[in-house]
This record gives structure tokens, sequence and C-alpha cells, in this order.
């Protein structure tokens, strides 16, 4: 990317001419990618784009808050509240693939509905350089909108940021007035919460993986960790007051990496740690214990599932 402003500047003229008359969707995640991609579209064709974001419910805490505040002036901004939908769909699936299968289709229904609805012929993406390199070779099926393209019927797919790279969406991010979205929260996967529990996803668990995840990252900030997170990885015995109680044992992971293939585990001083411990156990009464995980990846991978 040469200049920002000229970038800019050309993008809204291809993304206006390809889209000609028609209308536009693009699916939102809460990422810098998606945002960027909303907003330059959006300044392009104003409310011919439907942005979409889809609450499925395993997002962090306050996600769609966010969301709806930072796209608050897009007139077609749409966000679809399907939180109970994909809790029927994933019922009790515990397979980690199957789980992120289950979640891939559901998100296409969802979007695909409101492409019908506001009769869209195009599809705008968010995709950038690196995507396109790493979806060549597979190791997880990654669930970002990738399934998109293939089955709903578009006439044509923009792709306005496909050459750049990671810093340079920032740039146009920080042009566009996106200033909350550089800051950057760490990666966060497209299926969310549901590889931060193993097994079953149920609300009960959800809860307290928004919350400790919520913990985690406030308390480990200072850290400047690629990703840290937090995962609802079974049960155990616990004593709150005078009750055993058999409650949730939730593991903490923060670590350093460079592109996510192979990452270190932080070491993280005592004192947080237990602060991590006592938010965690104290915002929820059926959390018995906190662990910290001390694995590298390899051997571990970063997500749960
Ligand atoms: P793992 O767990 O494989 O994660 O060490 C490496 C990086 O990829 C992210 N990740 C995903 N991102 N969909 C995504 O969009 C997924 O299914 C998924 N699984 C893992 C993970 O958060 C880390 O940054």
């Amino acid at each position: 990317m040469v200049d920002v402003d000229s970038f800019i500047d050309e993008k809204l003229g291809e993304i206006a001419d390809a889209v000609g008359d028609a209308n536009a969707v693009i699916a939102l995640s809460g990422g810098v990618d998606s945002s960027t991609a909303a907003a330059l579209a959006y300044e392009a064709i104003g409310d011919q784009l439907t942005p979409v974001y889809v609450d499925t419910g395993l997002m962090r805490r306050d996600e769609t808050d966010q969301i709806r505040e930072t796209f608050d002036y897009m007139d077609s901004l749409r966000v679809v509240d399907a939180r109970d939908r994909f809790l029927d769909a994933l019922g009790d699936t515990t397979d980690p693939e199957e789980k992120r299968h289950v979640i891939g289709e559901r998100f296409i229904r969802e979007f695909e509905t409101v492409a019908k609805a506001v009769d869209a012929d195009y599809l705008v993406q968010g995709t950038i350089y690196p995507d396109r390199i790493e979806s060549e070779g597979t190791i997880k099926s990654h669930h970002n909108v990738g399934g998109l393209p293939e089955v709903v019927d578009f006439d044509g797919i923009v792709e306005p940021m496909r050459d750049l790279y990671k810093d340079e969406v920032r740039e146009v991010a920080r042009e566009l007035d996106l200033d909350e979205l550089v800051a950057e929260r760490m990666p966060f996967p497209g299926p969310g919460l549901a590889v931060r529990i193993i097994g079953e996803v149920t609300e009960e668990k959800l809860a307290v993986a928004r919350e400790a995840n919520h913990v985690v990252e406030e308390e480990l900030e200072e850290y400047e960790p690629w990703q840290a997170l937090a995962a609802v990885i079974g049960k155990a015995t616990g004593v709150k007051g005078d009750n055993r109680v058999h409650g949730w044992v939730v593991s903490v992971r923060s670590v350093e990496s460079r592109d996510g293939m192979t990452a270190r585990a932080q070491e993280i001083d005592w004192e947080t740690l237990q602060r991590i411990q006592s938010r965690i156990t104290g915002a929820r009464e059926n959390v018995a214990r906190v662990v910290y995980d001390v694995t590298h990846k390899p051997p571990a991978t970063i997500e749960y599932e």
C-alpha cells in the first residue's frame, strides 16, 4: 500500500463501481478486518450495504453492545439475535470439529436469511492477504465466514483489502476513525467461547466462560500477551462457605506468539494469578477452582478445542 488516502479513494471507487445500484451485505465479526471493510464499503455505497452482526451468544462479554455503538452511524446495521438457535443447534454436540461445523453452518443460515431479505447481490468480505495464504493449508476448519461464497448465491464478491497486511488494515482503520478497533483486542476465534468450553456447550458454562475471559483479558493486559483466555475444562470439588460444591474448573492461559503457529506460555506473577483466581471464583458461585496452563504450543494448541 503506497499511501492510505489514495488507497481509500481508489477502493471507494472500486466498491461503488462493482456494486452499482445493487445491494450488498457484509458479516461483521467484531474484529478489525471485517469492521474496516464495512466502514469502507459503507462510505462507498451507504445504505445499499447491510452490515450484519450475528449474535451467536458465543462472543465475549459486551461484544454485541460494542458493535452497536461502533456502527451506530450505519442506519442499515442488522443485529441478529441468534443465541437460542446456536445453543439449540449445538445441542449435546461434544466433538470439537463437529462443534465448529455446526456453528459454521448455523452462521451461514443466519446470514443467508438477511442477505435474501435485503435482496443482496454482492458480498463484501474483510479478507486480507495472510487469510488467502493460510486458507491454502488447513490445520483446523477455521470458521470465519469462509463458507459463505460457496453456499449463498451472490453475483459477486468484493474484497477491498485482499492485498493488505494486518498493520496496513490498522492504518486504514485509523484513517476511517475506527480508533477503538485499532487499539484492538486480542485475536478471538470465530467459533468463540465454544472452543473454550470442553464438551457440551450450555448456558451455564457459557456464563462462566464469558465472565472468566473478561477477567483474564483485563488482568493480563499489562503482560501484552498474544492471546490470554480462560476455558471451562471440567468439574471438581470445592468448598464455598460451609458447603462442598461440585463446581467448574477454569483454566487460564496466556501465551506469547508471533503468528499463532507456535506459542510460549507466559510467566505470570503470583499476585496477578491470585487476583484472577479470586475474581473468577468470587464472581461465579459455581466455579470450584482456577488453574494456570503452563504448556507451550506445541504440544498444546492455544485454544482448548
Ligand atoms: P490453536 O488453538 O490452533 O489456535 O493453537 C491458533 C490461533 O487460531 C485461532 N483459532 C481459530 N480462529 N476459527 C478462528 O477464526 C477457529 O476455529 C479457530 N481455532 C483457533 C486461535 O484463537 C489462535 O489465535
